[in-house]
């Protein structure tokens, strides 16, 4: 992909219209996909919810995230880009926009759950300064009707010394 069309990446904010497209990445992306029912019920809260168009003329979803913002705090729900789009810099752009999102809510911490199993989510947190906050024991469901344990991380956002 050259660089003129990835500047053309553009975001819009989820609505129910959205969903097809959201679900069929969700259901490639993770073994234990959210549920549609989910999807509806961040939209009818009122959570900040994203998704990520193609560059390119298809104008393809391509990523998403969901929040959920509490007092001074913001909490990432979901994040995810679909399988063949991944590695190409959109998770950064979808965690930039979040980020932007969080200061202009002037939100202080943004926390989020990530599987122990899930080196390249923890790795991209870690870049951007999240740090390992705690351990939710049997938080996700895993194979076999077993549990896994979720790595709780939190980025301090409040532009202040951290
Ligand atoms: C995690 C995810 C959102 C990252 O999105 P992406 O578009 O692939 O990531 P980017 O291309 O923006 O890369 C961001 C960072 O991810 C990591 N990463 C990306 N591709 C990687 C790969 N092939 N191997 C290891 N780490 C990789 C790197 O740390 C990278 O940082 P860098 O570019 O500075 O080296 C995406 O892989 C995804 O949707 N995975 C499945 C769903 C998921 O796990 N979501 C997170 C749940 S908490």
């Amino acid at each position: 992909m050259n660089a003129v069309l990835r500047h053309a990446r553009r975001l819009e904010r989820m609505t129910i219209a959205h969903l097809d497209a959201v679900m069929a990445i969700e259901s490639e992306a993770y073994p234990f996909p959210w549920t549609r029912g989910n999807f509806i019920d961040s939209l009818a809260s009122g959570y900040p919810a994203q998704v990520l168009f193609d560059s390119d003329q298809r104008g393809l979803v391509i990523g998403y995230f969901v929040a959920m913002e509490g007092v001074d705090e913001m909490h990432l729900l979901n994040l995810t880009v679909a399988p063949e789009a991944q590695s190409q810099g959109h998770g950064r752009f979808l965690l930039d926009a979040l980020l932007d999102l969080c200061r202009q809510r002037h939100a202080v911490q943004l926390w989020l759950e990530v599987r122990q199993s899930n080196p390249r989510a923890r790795a991209l947190y870690q870049r951007y300064g999240f740090r390992d906050i705690g351990v939710r024991r049997g938080y996700y469901p895993a194979a076999a009707g077993r549990r896994e344990d979720a790595m709780v991380m939190s980025l301090d956002v409040s532009g202040g010394a951290a």
